[in-house]
């Protein structure tokens, strides 16, 4: 009998260990576990809905899904000093920030900063990977947590449709050709779409920056008003280049710790992927060599029209 009960607790282990692969979320069989619900005040419900509302990993959500990650997540308050997620642990939660602010330490170092905006913890729930970062709160802060049961049933059962979305594009993406298969599937799965309307701005000139984008359809305008001629009236934008599908902008900023250097507008309707600045720098740095270079070539545009080239560089 001993034996049996091991065998099929086995099986059932492989089972459950099968499921938790994030590239076989259709053999899920958690939707049969109870819904997640922590119930919130109407106050409490505008607040999440005004932290969630640009998390990248929930923007490829359907309406349905995003509603059953909100009625999941639940309030958490942190004090300075306090380690949110501890390197090497397992993954409970994920967190989407309200406010305060939070270094990003990796073996010891600091490699980046939340500042009242963002998520983290989502890598360790999707790959079933200890944590790659401790989270160290630096001041009174507010999180949203969403239990990792919950993430993955919703989170990572979605991540199998965008692969299947954004693969082929991902693939023919020039600038992400030295990357390697699973390093683009990793991007995929933490990347945003966003939509933009014609005339709409989609970044600011002078504007501290957070993401970088990728055009999937339609055009993009690039405009610069020059430097030299700030206070004046007649600082007019000029039209420096346009985007279109597989090319990518606001690359810049994120290379050069700099403000945005022009703005990006949508020429007609616009369909971008989006990557925040710290997936950026975890899955993007074999890339950089290829933006740095093309620094050069953004200033020879900058020469031509404006006369200078009006140090991008840092
Ligand atoms: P996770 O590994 O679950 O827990 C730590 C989190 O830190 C990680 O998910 C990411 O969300 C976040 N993070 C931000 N920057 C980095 C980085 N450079 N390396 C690893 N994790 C990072
Ligand atoms: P970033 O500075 O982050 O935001 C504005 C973006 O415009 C910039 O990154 C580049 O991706 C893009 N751009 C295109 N041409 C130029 C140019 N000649 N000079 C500066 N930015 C440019």
């Amino acid at each position: 009998w001993r034996t049996i009960l091991e065998d099929y607790l086995k099986k059932k282990k492989y089972k459950k260990d099968l499921c938790a692969e994030p590239l076989n979320p259709d053999e899920d069989d958690e939707d049969t576990e109870p819904r997640v619900v922590h119930p919130k005040t109407d106050e409490q419900r505008c607040r999440l809905q005004e932290a969630c509302r640009d998390i990248l990993l929930f923007k490829t959500l359907d309406q349905e899904q995003f509603s059953q990650v909100l009625d999941a997540m639940f309030e958490s308050i942190v004090k300075p000093q306090e380690h949110v997620i501890d390197q090497g642990h397992d993954g409970d939660n994920f967190y989407v920030i309200e406010r305060g602010v939070y270094d990003i330490v990796v073996s010891g170092k600091c490699v980046g900063q939340y500042n009242n905006k963002g998520s983290f913890g989502e890598l360790a729930l999707m790959y079933n990977t200890p944590r790659a970062a401790t989270i160290v709160a630096t001041q009174d802060g507010a999180l949203w947590g969403l239990d990792r049961a919950t993430f993955r049933r919703l989170i990572v059962k979605n991540n199998a449709k965008k692969r299947r979305m954004y693969e082929c594009f991902i693939e023919s993406v020039p600038l992400l050709k030295s990357l390697e298969a699973t390093e683009r599937m990793k991007l995929v799965d933490v990347l945003g779409a966003k939509q933009f309307t014609d005339a709409e701005r989609i970044i600011t000139q002078g504007d501290k920056a957070d993401c970088f984008y990728i055009v999937e359809s339609g055009e993009v305008k690039i405009m610069m008003k020059s430097k030299t001629k700030a206070d004046h009236a007649d600082n007019a934008e000029v039209e420096i280049t346009r985007c279109t599908r597989g090319q990518y902008f606001g690359e810049l900023a994120l290379v050069t710790n700099k403000p945005r250097a022009a703005s990006a507008y949508a020429v007609g309707d616009v369909k971008c992927l989006v990557i925040d600045i710290q997936a950026f720098e975890r899955l993007l740095g074999s890339c950089k060599e290829i933006m740095k270079r093309n620094i050069a070539h953004y200033e020879e545009q900058l020469v031509a029209l404006f006369g200078s080239s009006m140090d991008l560089r840092d």
